[in-house]
């Protein structure tokens, strides 16, 4: 085998970001750009060589050609060993749970998540550890400074093995093994959740489900876990086959871009329970007949009902939320006595937390569910875990959340997003929101008293890492609250993100129109924050 030394030049903008390194799709098109990124990875990840890489993606665009340029500097760098996924494809919970299950030195995926794909679309590399989590701080941070003293990369010349054919092989001196993407995920989630029941609920009723896998990842696990193993009705799984475009769409499950989904759901005879997943298969949304559960409260109410899970049977350990994710979780975890941790947002936040056996659940408002099965957020999981939920309780979605209202309280919550603001002046809407912040305590805003405002500041409680900066948060007396921060994962411009909370424990109050209970929060985020004088936008983009 032949190993090309090619020479390079660093490029300064290879700065991974909330979840890895994201693009456009041209910008990792440009010669040498994906090769310096994961020659940086190799020189940091000295674990590697002689080691084993899990390998995979949502099958964008772009997604072959950066698996075969990755095979051949695998095999340059005297990596011992990849597990690919046939035709190139892993979803990233399933890369998370085979790093876990083979003890790998770690794994890379491809994917930009809920981002659009195709040759206009976004492309994205992560690196996930051996623990099976995103890379956290350190590890971004050393791959990034590699990024920008890169002289050359190192490439094996030759052409690699099929990936479509199931089985080993070798390139040079290196093992390439492809595996079914789907087998050693649904193994594990039959580990966790009772098949036989959610099977029954399939099978012995007249239960009907709908799953929308937006012609993103999930489409084969969808088919696979939910008709072929658990018995759903073929036409269970929409838009099930994984294309390279995603058929043009975001593949982003929320009320506004899963409009097929939602529009089923809310038909009078529609399915009684509705989920899509993302492009890489790590997000969830979930939906009952006429009726969506917010992220927030499906984290709270999925806490709330572990016992009735064979894989949490014995109790969970802890809860941890990102900080915009709504308090609905404080509250269970009060009530069952146990940790509830506020990490910043993205999911490599829980990991330690997670290694530490501090927490069992994890959630974020963006569509993000998982446990200490896997480290990362994991869509069908969530899904499963919910069946599960049906099966055992025999009651519709729309009951087990209004009932859990009924026991805890409700968080009326939601989200407005302020897309491809310019860069500059939404920094400098943060900016001047962070100069108000200490003369607000004590004051009073609509009918409102300020109890703390912040720019919310994390202690990793395991390692002690502090990250500062995270997201301006203005708390209400009584536990309503306003947190604004700024994307960390758009390619173009900013997107200004306000997320608005309510609690209101008057079981008399939980039937309202969510918008107009937060109407009045909502006026004093724009006006306490300029929203309109500084982006321009009197309204979101989008609002979930
Ligand atoms: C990705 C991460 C999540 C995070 C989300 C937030 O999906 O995996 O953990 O919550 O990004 O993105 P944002 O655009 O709000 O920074
Ligand atoms: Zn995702």
């Amino acid at each position: 085998m032949n190993i090309n030394v090619v020479a390079t030049t660093p490029f300064s903008d290879q700065k991974p970001g909330t979840s890895g390194l994201r693009k456009q799709v041209r910008v990792f098109q440009q010669p040498h750009y994906l090769e310096n990124f994961v020659q940086a990875v190799f020189n940091t990840q000295t674990a590697l060589k002689g080691g084993t890489l899990v390998l995979g993606g949502d099958g964008r665009y772009f997604n072959r050609e950066a698996i075969r340029i990755i095979l051949r500097m695998a095999a340059a760098h005297g990596v011992a060993k990849v597990i690919v996924g046939r035709g190139g494809i892993l979803s990233t919970p399933a890369v998370s749970c085979l790093i876990r299950r083979y003890q790998t030195q770690g794994g890379l995926i491809l994917s930009a998540s809920h981002n659009p794909g195709g040759p206009q679309g976004d492309f994205g590399i992560k690196f996930n550890t051996p623990n099976g989590g995103p890379a956290p701080e350190k590890v971004t941070n050393a791959i990034h400074k590699a990024t920008l003293t890169l002289t050359e990369y190192r490439i094996a010349d030759i052409h690699p093995v099929n990936i479509d054919h199931l089985g080993n092989s070798t390139l040079g001196a290196m093992d390439i093994e492809v595996v079914d993407p789907v087998q050693d995920y649904a193994a594990l989630m039959q580990t966790l959740f009772d098949f036989d029941r959610i099977g029954t609920l399939f099978t012995g009723t007249a239960f009907r489900m709908r799953f929308d896998a937006m012609y993103a990842v999930t489409g084969p696990y969808g088919r696979r876990i939910l008709v072929e193993m658990l018995g759903a009705r073929s036409d269970t799984v929409m838009r099930g086959d994984p294309l390279a475009n995603f058929g043009g769409q975001h593949p982003d499950p929320n009320l506004v871009y899963a409009q097929d989904l939602v529009e089923a759901m809310y038909h009078r005879d529609g399915p009684d329970f509705g989920a899509a997943s993302d492009g890489d298969g790590d997000r969830n949304m979930i939906l009952g007949r006429g009726f969506f559960v917010t992220p927030s409260d499906s984290l709270a109410i999925l806490a709330a009902n572990a016992h009735h899970v064979p894989g949490y049977r014995d109790g969970i350990a802890g809860i941890a939320r990102s900080m915009p994710t709504s308090q609905a979780a404080d509250r269970v975890a009060a009530h069952l006595g146990i940790e509830c941790f506020e990490t910043p947002t993205g999911w490599k936040f829980f990991g330690n937390l997670l290694d530490a056996g501090r927490v069992t659940l994890c959630g974020e408002e963006s569509f993000g569910t998982g446990s200490d099965h896997v480290r990362e957020k994991d869509g069908l999981w969530a899904v499963l875990f919910w069946l599960n939920l049906l099966a055992v309780r025999q009651d519709s979605v729309e009951n087990i959340v209004r009932s859990h209202w009924r026991q805890f309280g409700r968080n009326y919550y939601t989200r407005h997003d302020f897309e491809e603001v310019d860069a500059e002046r939404a920094e400098t809407l943060m900016r001047r929101l962070r100069d108000r912040l200490s003369a607000l305590p004590g004051k009073r805003l609509g009918d409102h008293t300020v109890s703390l405002a912040d720019d919310f500041a994390y202690e990793d409680p395991i390692d002690g890492t502090i990250s500062q900066g995270q997201g301006v948060r203005i708390l209400f007396e009584g536990g309503s609250r306003l947190v604004f921060r700024l994307s960390g994962t758009g390619t173009a411009g900013a997107t200004l993100r306000l997320y608005v909370e309510r609690y209101e424990p008057d079981p008399q109050r939980h039937a309202l129109e969510t918008q107009s209970a937060l109407a009045p929060l909502i006026a004093i985020a724009h006006e306490v924050a300029g929203i309109e004088e500084h982006t321009g936008r009197e309204a979101p983009t989008v609002i979930t």
